[in-house]
């Protein structure tokens, strides 16, 4: 297996906000990354964005415009996951889907290079089950990223049933590399920071759906009641509504437990296409960069 000064190059499968915030992360800490998408252009949109969040850091003085030039050199897009075998340390990053999942992790043991670490920067799906389908799963692991990756400290790292001490210290290292803060957490549903979170920004749903209060009021309750940044509504928001579903129906589901039963209101908001942020209306209105009208 890998060792971690081996990693040079980061692939990173999915260009959405989750894919671009860990290819850019990788990309400033000195990493190569190879991004790739459903097609070579869905992923160099996705590296536009990543353009466009450095271009603010450079706007803010955080970085120089050279910084800007040499982060941006270092990440490249491909084809498709075939174009992968190169990289020592793969991380996907799609949309929440299991069998989406699956079929990339089947794809992935096939074509990564046999040393390579292979993780998932899945929210709630078994790091087990996506080993098992790799036919590697020794080498498979959960790198657990926060939105906003960039700014969010903390990476869980998951160990599947037969991931290894070398896969798991790896991932340890190269998170570290990237500046964050490592837990580790067990392969349950919602892991650590989900099984906390998802249950809050649920219950808030419910709040709203019962007429506690205002979208409004539910927030600057939790933001000033609790010293929340955020408050929950907008917090699903930002991870996306059909990924707290996603999650909140995995709890559900697979823990058996009525607590966690996913609020209709969550449900009907999915079903209108109200995804959050990047759907323009989730909870709340935003334009097309995201901000809220
Ligand atoms: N991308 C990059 N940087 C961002 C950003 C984004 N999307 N949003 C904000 N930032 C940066 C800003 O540029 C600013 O940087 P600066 O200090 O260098 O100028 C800094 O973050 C602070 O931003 P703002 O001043 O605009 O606003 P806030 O102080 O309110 O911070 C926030 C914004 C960091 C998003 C803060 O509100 C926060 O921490 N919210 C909670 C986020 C959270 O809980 N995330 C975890 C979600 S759970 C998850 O991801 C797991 C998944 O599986 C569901």
């Amino acid at each position: 297996m890998v060792k971690a000064e081996e990693v040079r190059s980061l692939g990173v499968v999915g260009a959405g906000q989750m894919g671009r915030g860990i290819a850019q992360v990788a990309a400033q800490s000195g990493l190569g990354v190879v991004l790739v998408d459903q097609s070579p252009e869905v992923a160099k949109a996705g590296v536009e964005r990543i353009r466009e969040a450095l271009e603010r850091l450079v706007d803010k003085d955080r970085i120089s415009a050279a910084v800007r030039d040499a982060t941006m050199e270092r990440i490249g897009v491909r084809d498709g996951l075939a174009d992968l075998g190169a990289c020592e340390f793969l991380i996907e990053a799609a949309p929440e889907k299991e069998e989406l999942k699956l079929q990339i992790f089947e794809k992935l043991g096939q074509v990564a290079r046999d040393d390579a670490i292979l993780a998932s920067n899945t929210s709630s799906i078994s790091i087990t089950k996506l080993g098992a389908r790799s036919g590697r799963p020794e080498s498979v692991i959960g790198m657990h990223f926060m939105n906003p990756v960039p700014v969010m400290k903390l990476v869980e790292i998951v160990r599947g049933l037969p991931t290894s001490d070398e896969a798991y210290q790896v991932t340890v290292d190269l998170a570290r590399r990237f500046g964050k803060v490592t837990i580790g957490a067990r392969d349950i549903p919602g892991f650590i920071v989900n099984r906390m979170l998802i249950p809050l920004l649920n219950e808030a749903c419910y709040a709203l759906y019962e007429g506690l209060g205002t979208a409004e009021d539910i927030d600057t309750g939790v933001k000033l009641g609790l010293n929340h940044p955020m408050g929950p509504l907008e917090l699903a928001d930002l991870v996306g509504l059909d990924t707290c579903l996603y999650i909140a129906s995995v709890l559900h589901e697979e823990l058996g437990d009525d607590k966690y039963r996913p609020c209709p209101l969550l449900r009907q908001h999915v079903a209108a296409g109200w995804l959050g942020r990047k759907a323009g209306r989730g909870f709340y209105r935003y334009d097309d960069r995201g901000q809220r009208l």
